[in-house]
């Protein structure tokens, strides 16, 4: 196991009709004059927007809102949230919705607190600075209610890229898994994949003796597999719900990433196609990880034969361990279909034609990519193409 430092100071609050407790918590965390940033309406639609209003003024804490951010949110809305933020003076942003949101709402808090562009951050600069950021989730996916991450993408050349830093992390989180049941079965499967997807990325590695995070990034990955198909058959199912939800928060606040060198070169692989086509980071994540799996499986074949035993319930062939490994990746796929995602470019709308300048944008600002196996660009576009 390497050395690691852990930090996750979000302060949790998790249940049902925990929403209403909004302005106690901005208040405990020192918000006096808030920011309530939104999606595209689903939370005004839900009635949740009004319920966290009503919170907000019971506790007498003033606000202005900003509604609209989109999924796989523009750097557009961000520069108009800081120019808010700075015109306004605003002490505490409160994030309502899905990581998308709050990925806005880290970009704004961090922009505020900077003279220069905000984007500068998004190009690899230390954040030291970011107003607090408060979240109300309403969808279990992106991990960002807990997670230092937020991810733009820049209007001016379609860029999606990530910024991180620890004063990023949201300072408290209310998860109430009864927000979530208005969400379509195809946004849940999303989630739930790249919920999946972002233990793939700490769990392929090739650090040893990392028995505890294995297993915790195991039984996330066992957690979705038995949960998902729960809730997209009834999808009021609460018990299912809340375990999906700390399911999402457990896989990216990194605790099941420590201690461990970690891949993702999925995830940078799936931005381009989430940036060039506009689909759901979930379904892009579904068409580009079977491929990246089958790609670098004979690299690491023990780690996926370990994945299809213990997760997919595969009976180990210990003469040919590369055949229990495929079968896992097989049973992933299979899995993936039956909550209705996609699998290959075709189905998400993406183009053959594009690949070249998907590698191109991606592989211009990286050399390599990824730590399992490291990729060149090359490689990166035999993974689009095995995605077709
Ligand atoms: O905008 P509204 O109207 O709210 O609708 C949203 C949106 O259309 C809808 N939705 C959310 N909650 C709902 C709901 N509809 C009905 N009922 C509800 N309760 O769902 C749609 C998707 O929302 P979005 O916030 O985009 O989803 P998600 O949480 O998957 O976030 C995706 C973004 O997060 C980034 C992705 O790249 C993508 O841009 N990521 C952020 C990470 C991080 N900050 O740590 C890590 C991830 O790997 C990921 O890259
Ligand atoms: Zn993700």
């Amino acid at each position: 196991m390497n050395n690691f430092t852990f930090y996750s100071p979000t302060y949790f609050v998790f249940g049902k009709d925990t929403e209403n407790e909004a302005g106690k918590y901005v208040k405990r965390f020192g918000g006096a004059n808030v920011l309530i940033h939104y999606g595209g309406g689903s939370v005004v639609k839900s009635g949740l927007l009004e319920r966290v209003e009503k919170s907000l003024t019971e506790s007498g804490i003033r606000y202005k809102t900003l509604g609209g951010v989109k999924p796989n949110p523009r750097s557009g809305l961000v520069y108009e949230g800081i120019k808010l933020c700075k015109d306004e003076n605003i002490d505490f942003i409160l994030a309502v919705g899905g990581g998308s949101v709050i990925d806005s709402a880290k970009a704004i808090a961090a922009g505020a607190k900077y003279d220069g562009d905000f984007w500068d951050f998004y190009k690899g600069k230390v954040i030291k600075e970011a107003i607090p950021v408060g979240t109300i989730l309403t969808i279990s996916a992106a991990g960002s209610e807990g997670s230092s991450g937020s991810v733009i993408t820049h209007e001016d050349g379609m860029l999606k890229r990530s910024a991180g830093g620890d004063v990023l992390r949201p300072v408290f989180s209310i998860l109430n898994p009864e927000l979530t049941t208005t969400l379509s079965n195809y946004q849940t499967a999303c989630g739930a994949t790249d919920i999946m997807a972002h233990v793939f990325e700490r769990y392929f590695t090739n650090t040893k003796d990392v028995e505890i995070t294995d297993r915790l990034c195991e039984s996330v990955l066992l957690t979705i597999i038995k949960e998902v198909p729960r809730v997209i058959e009834n999808p009021k199912d609460y018990n299912a719900r809340a375990n999906i939800m700390w399911a999402g928060m457990i896989a990216h606040n990194n605790i099941c990433g420590v201690g461990r060198d970690q891949d993702w070169s999925s995830h940078k692989i799936e931005h381009e196609l989430s940036a060039l086509y506009d689909v759901a980071h979930g379904a892009g994540l579904a068409v580009v990880f079977p491929a990246w799996m089958k790609y670098v499986m004979r690299n690491a074949v023990n780690k996926f034969a370990q994945m299809a035993v213990r997760v997919w319930g595969c009976e180990m062939d210990f003469e040919h361990p590369e055949k229990t490994a495929l079968e896992g990746i097989h049973r992933f796929e299979n899995f993936l279909k039956s909550i209705g995602m996609p699998l290959t470019f075709e189905e998400i709308g993406a183009k053959e034609n594009d690949i070249p300048e998907m590698v191109k944008k991606l592989m211009g600002e990286n050399d390599k990519l990824g730590s399992l196996v490291s990729l060149s660009a090359k490689d990166v576009e035999n993974i689009y193409r095995l995605a077709l």
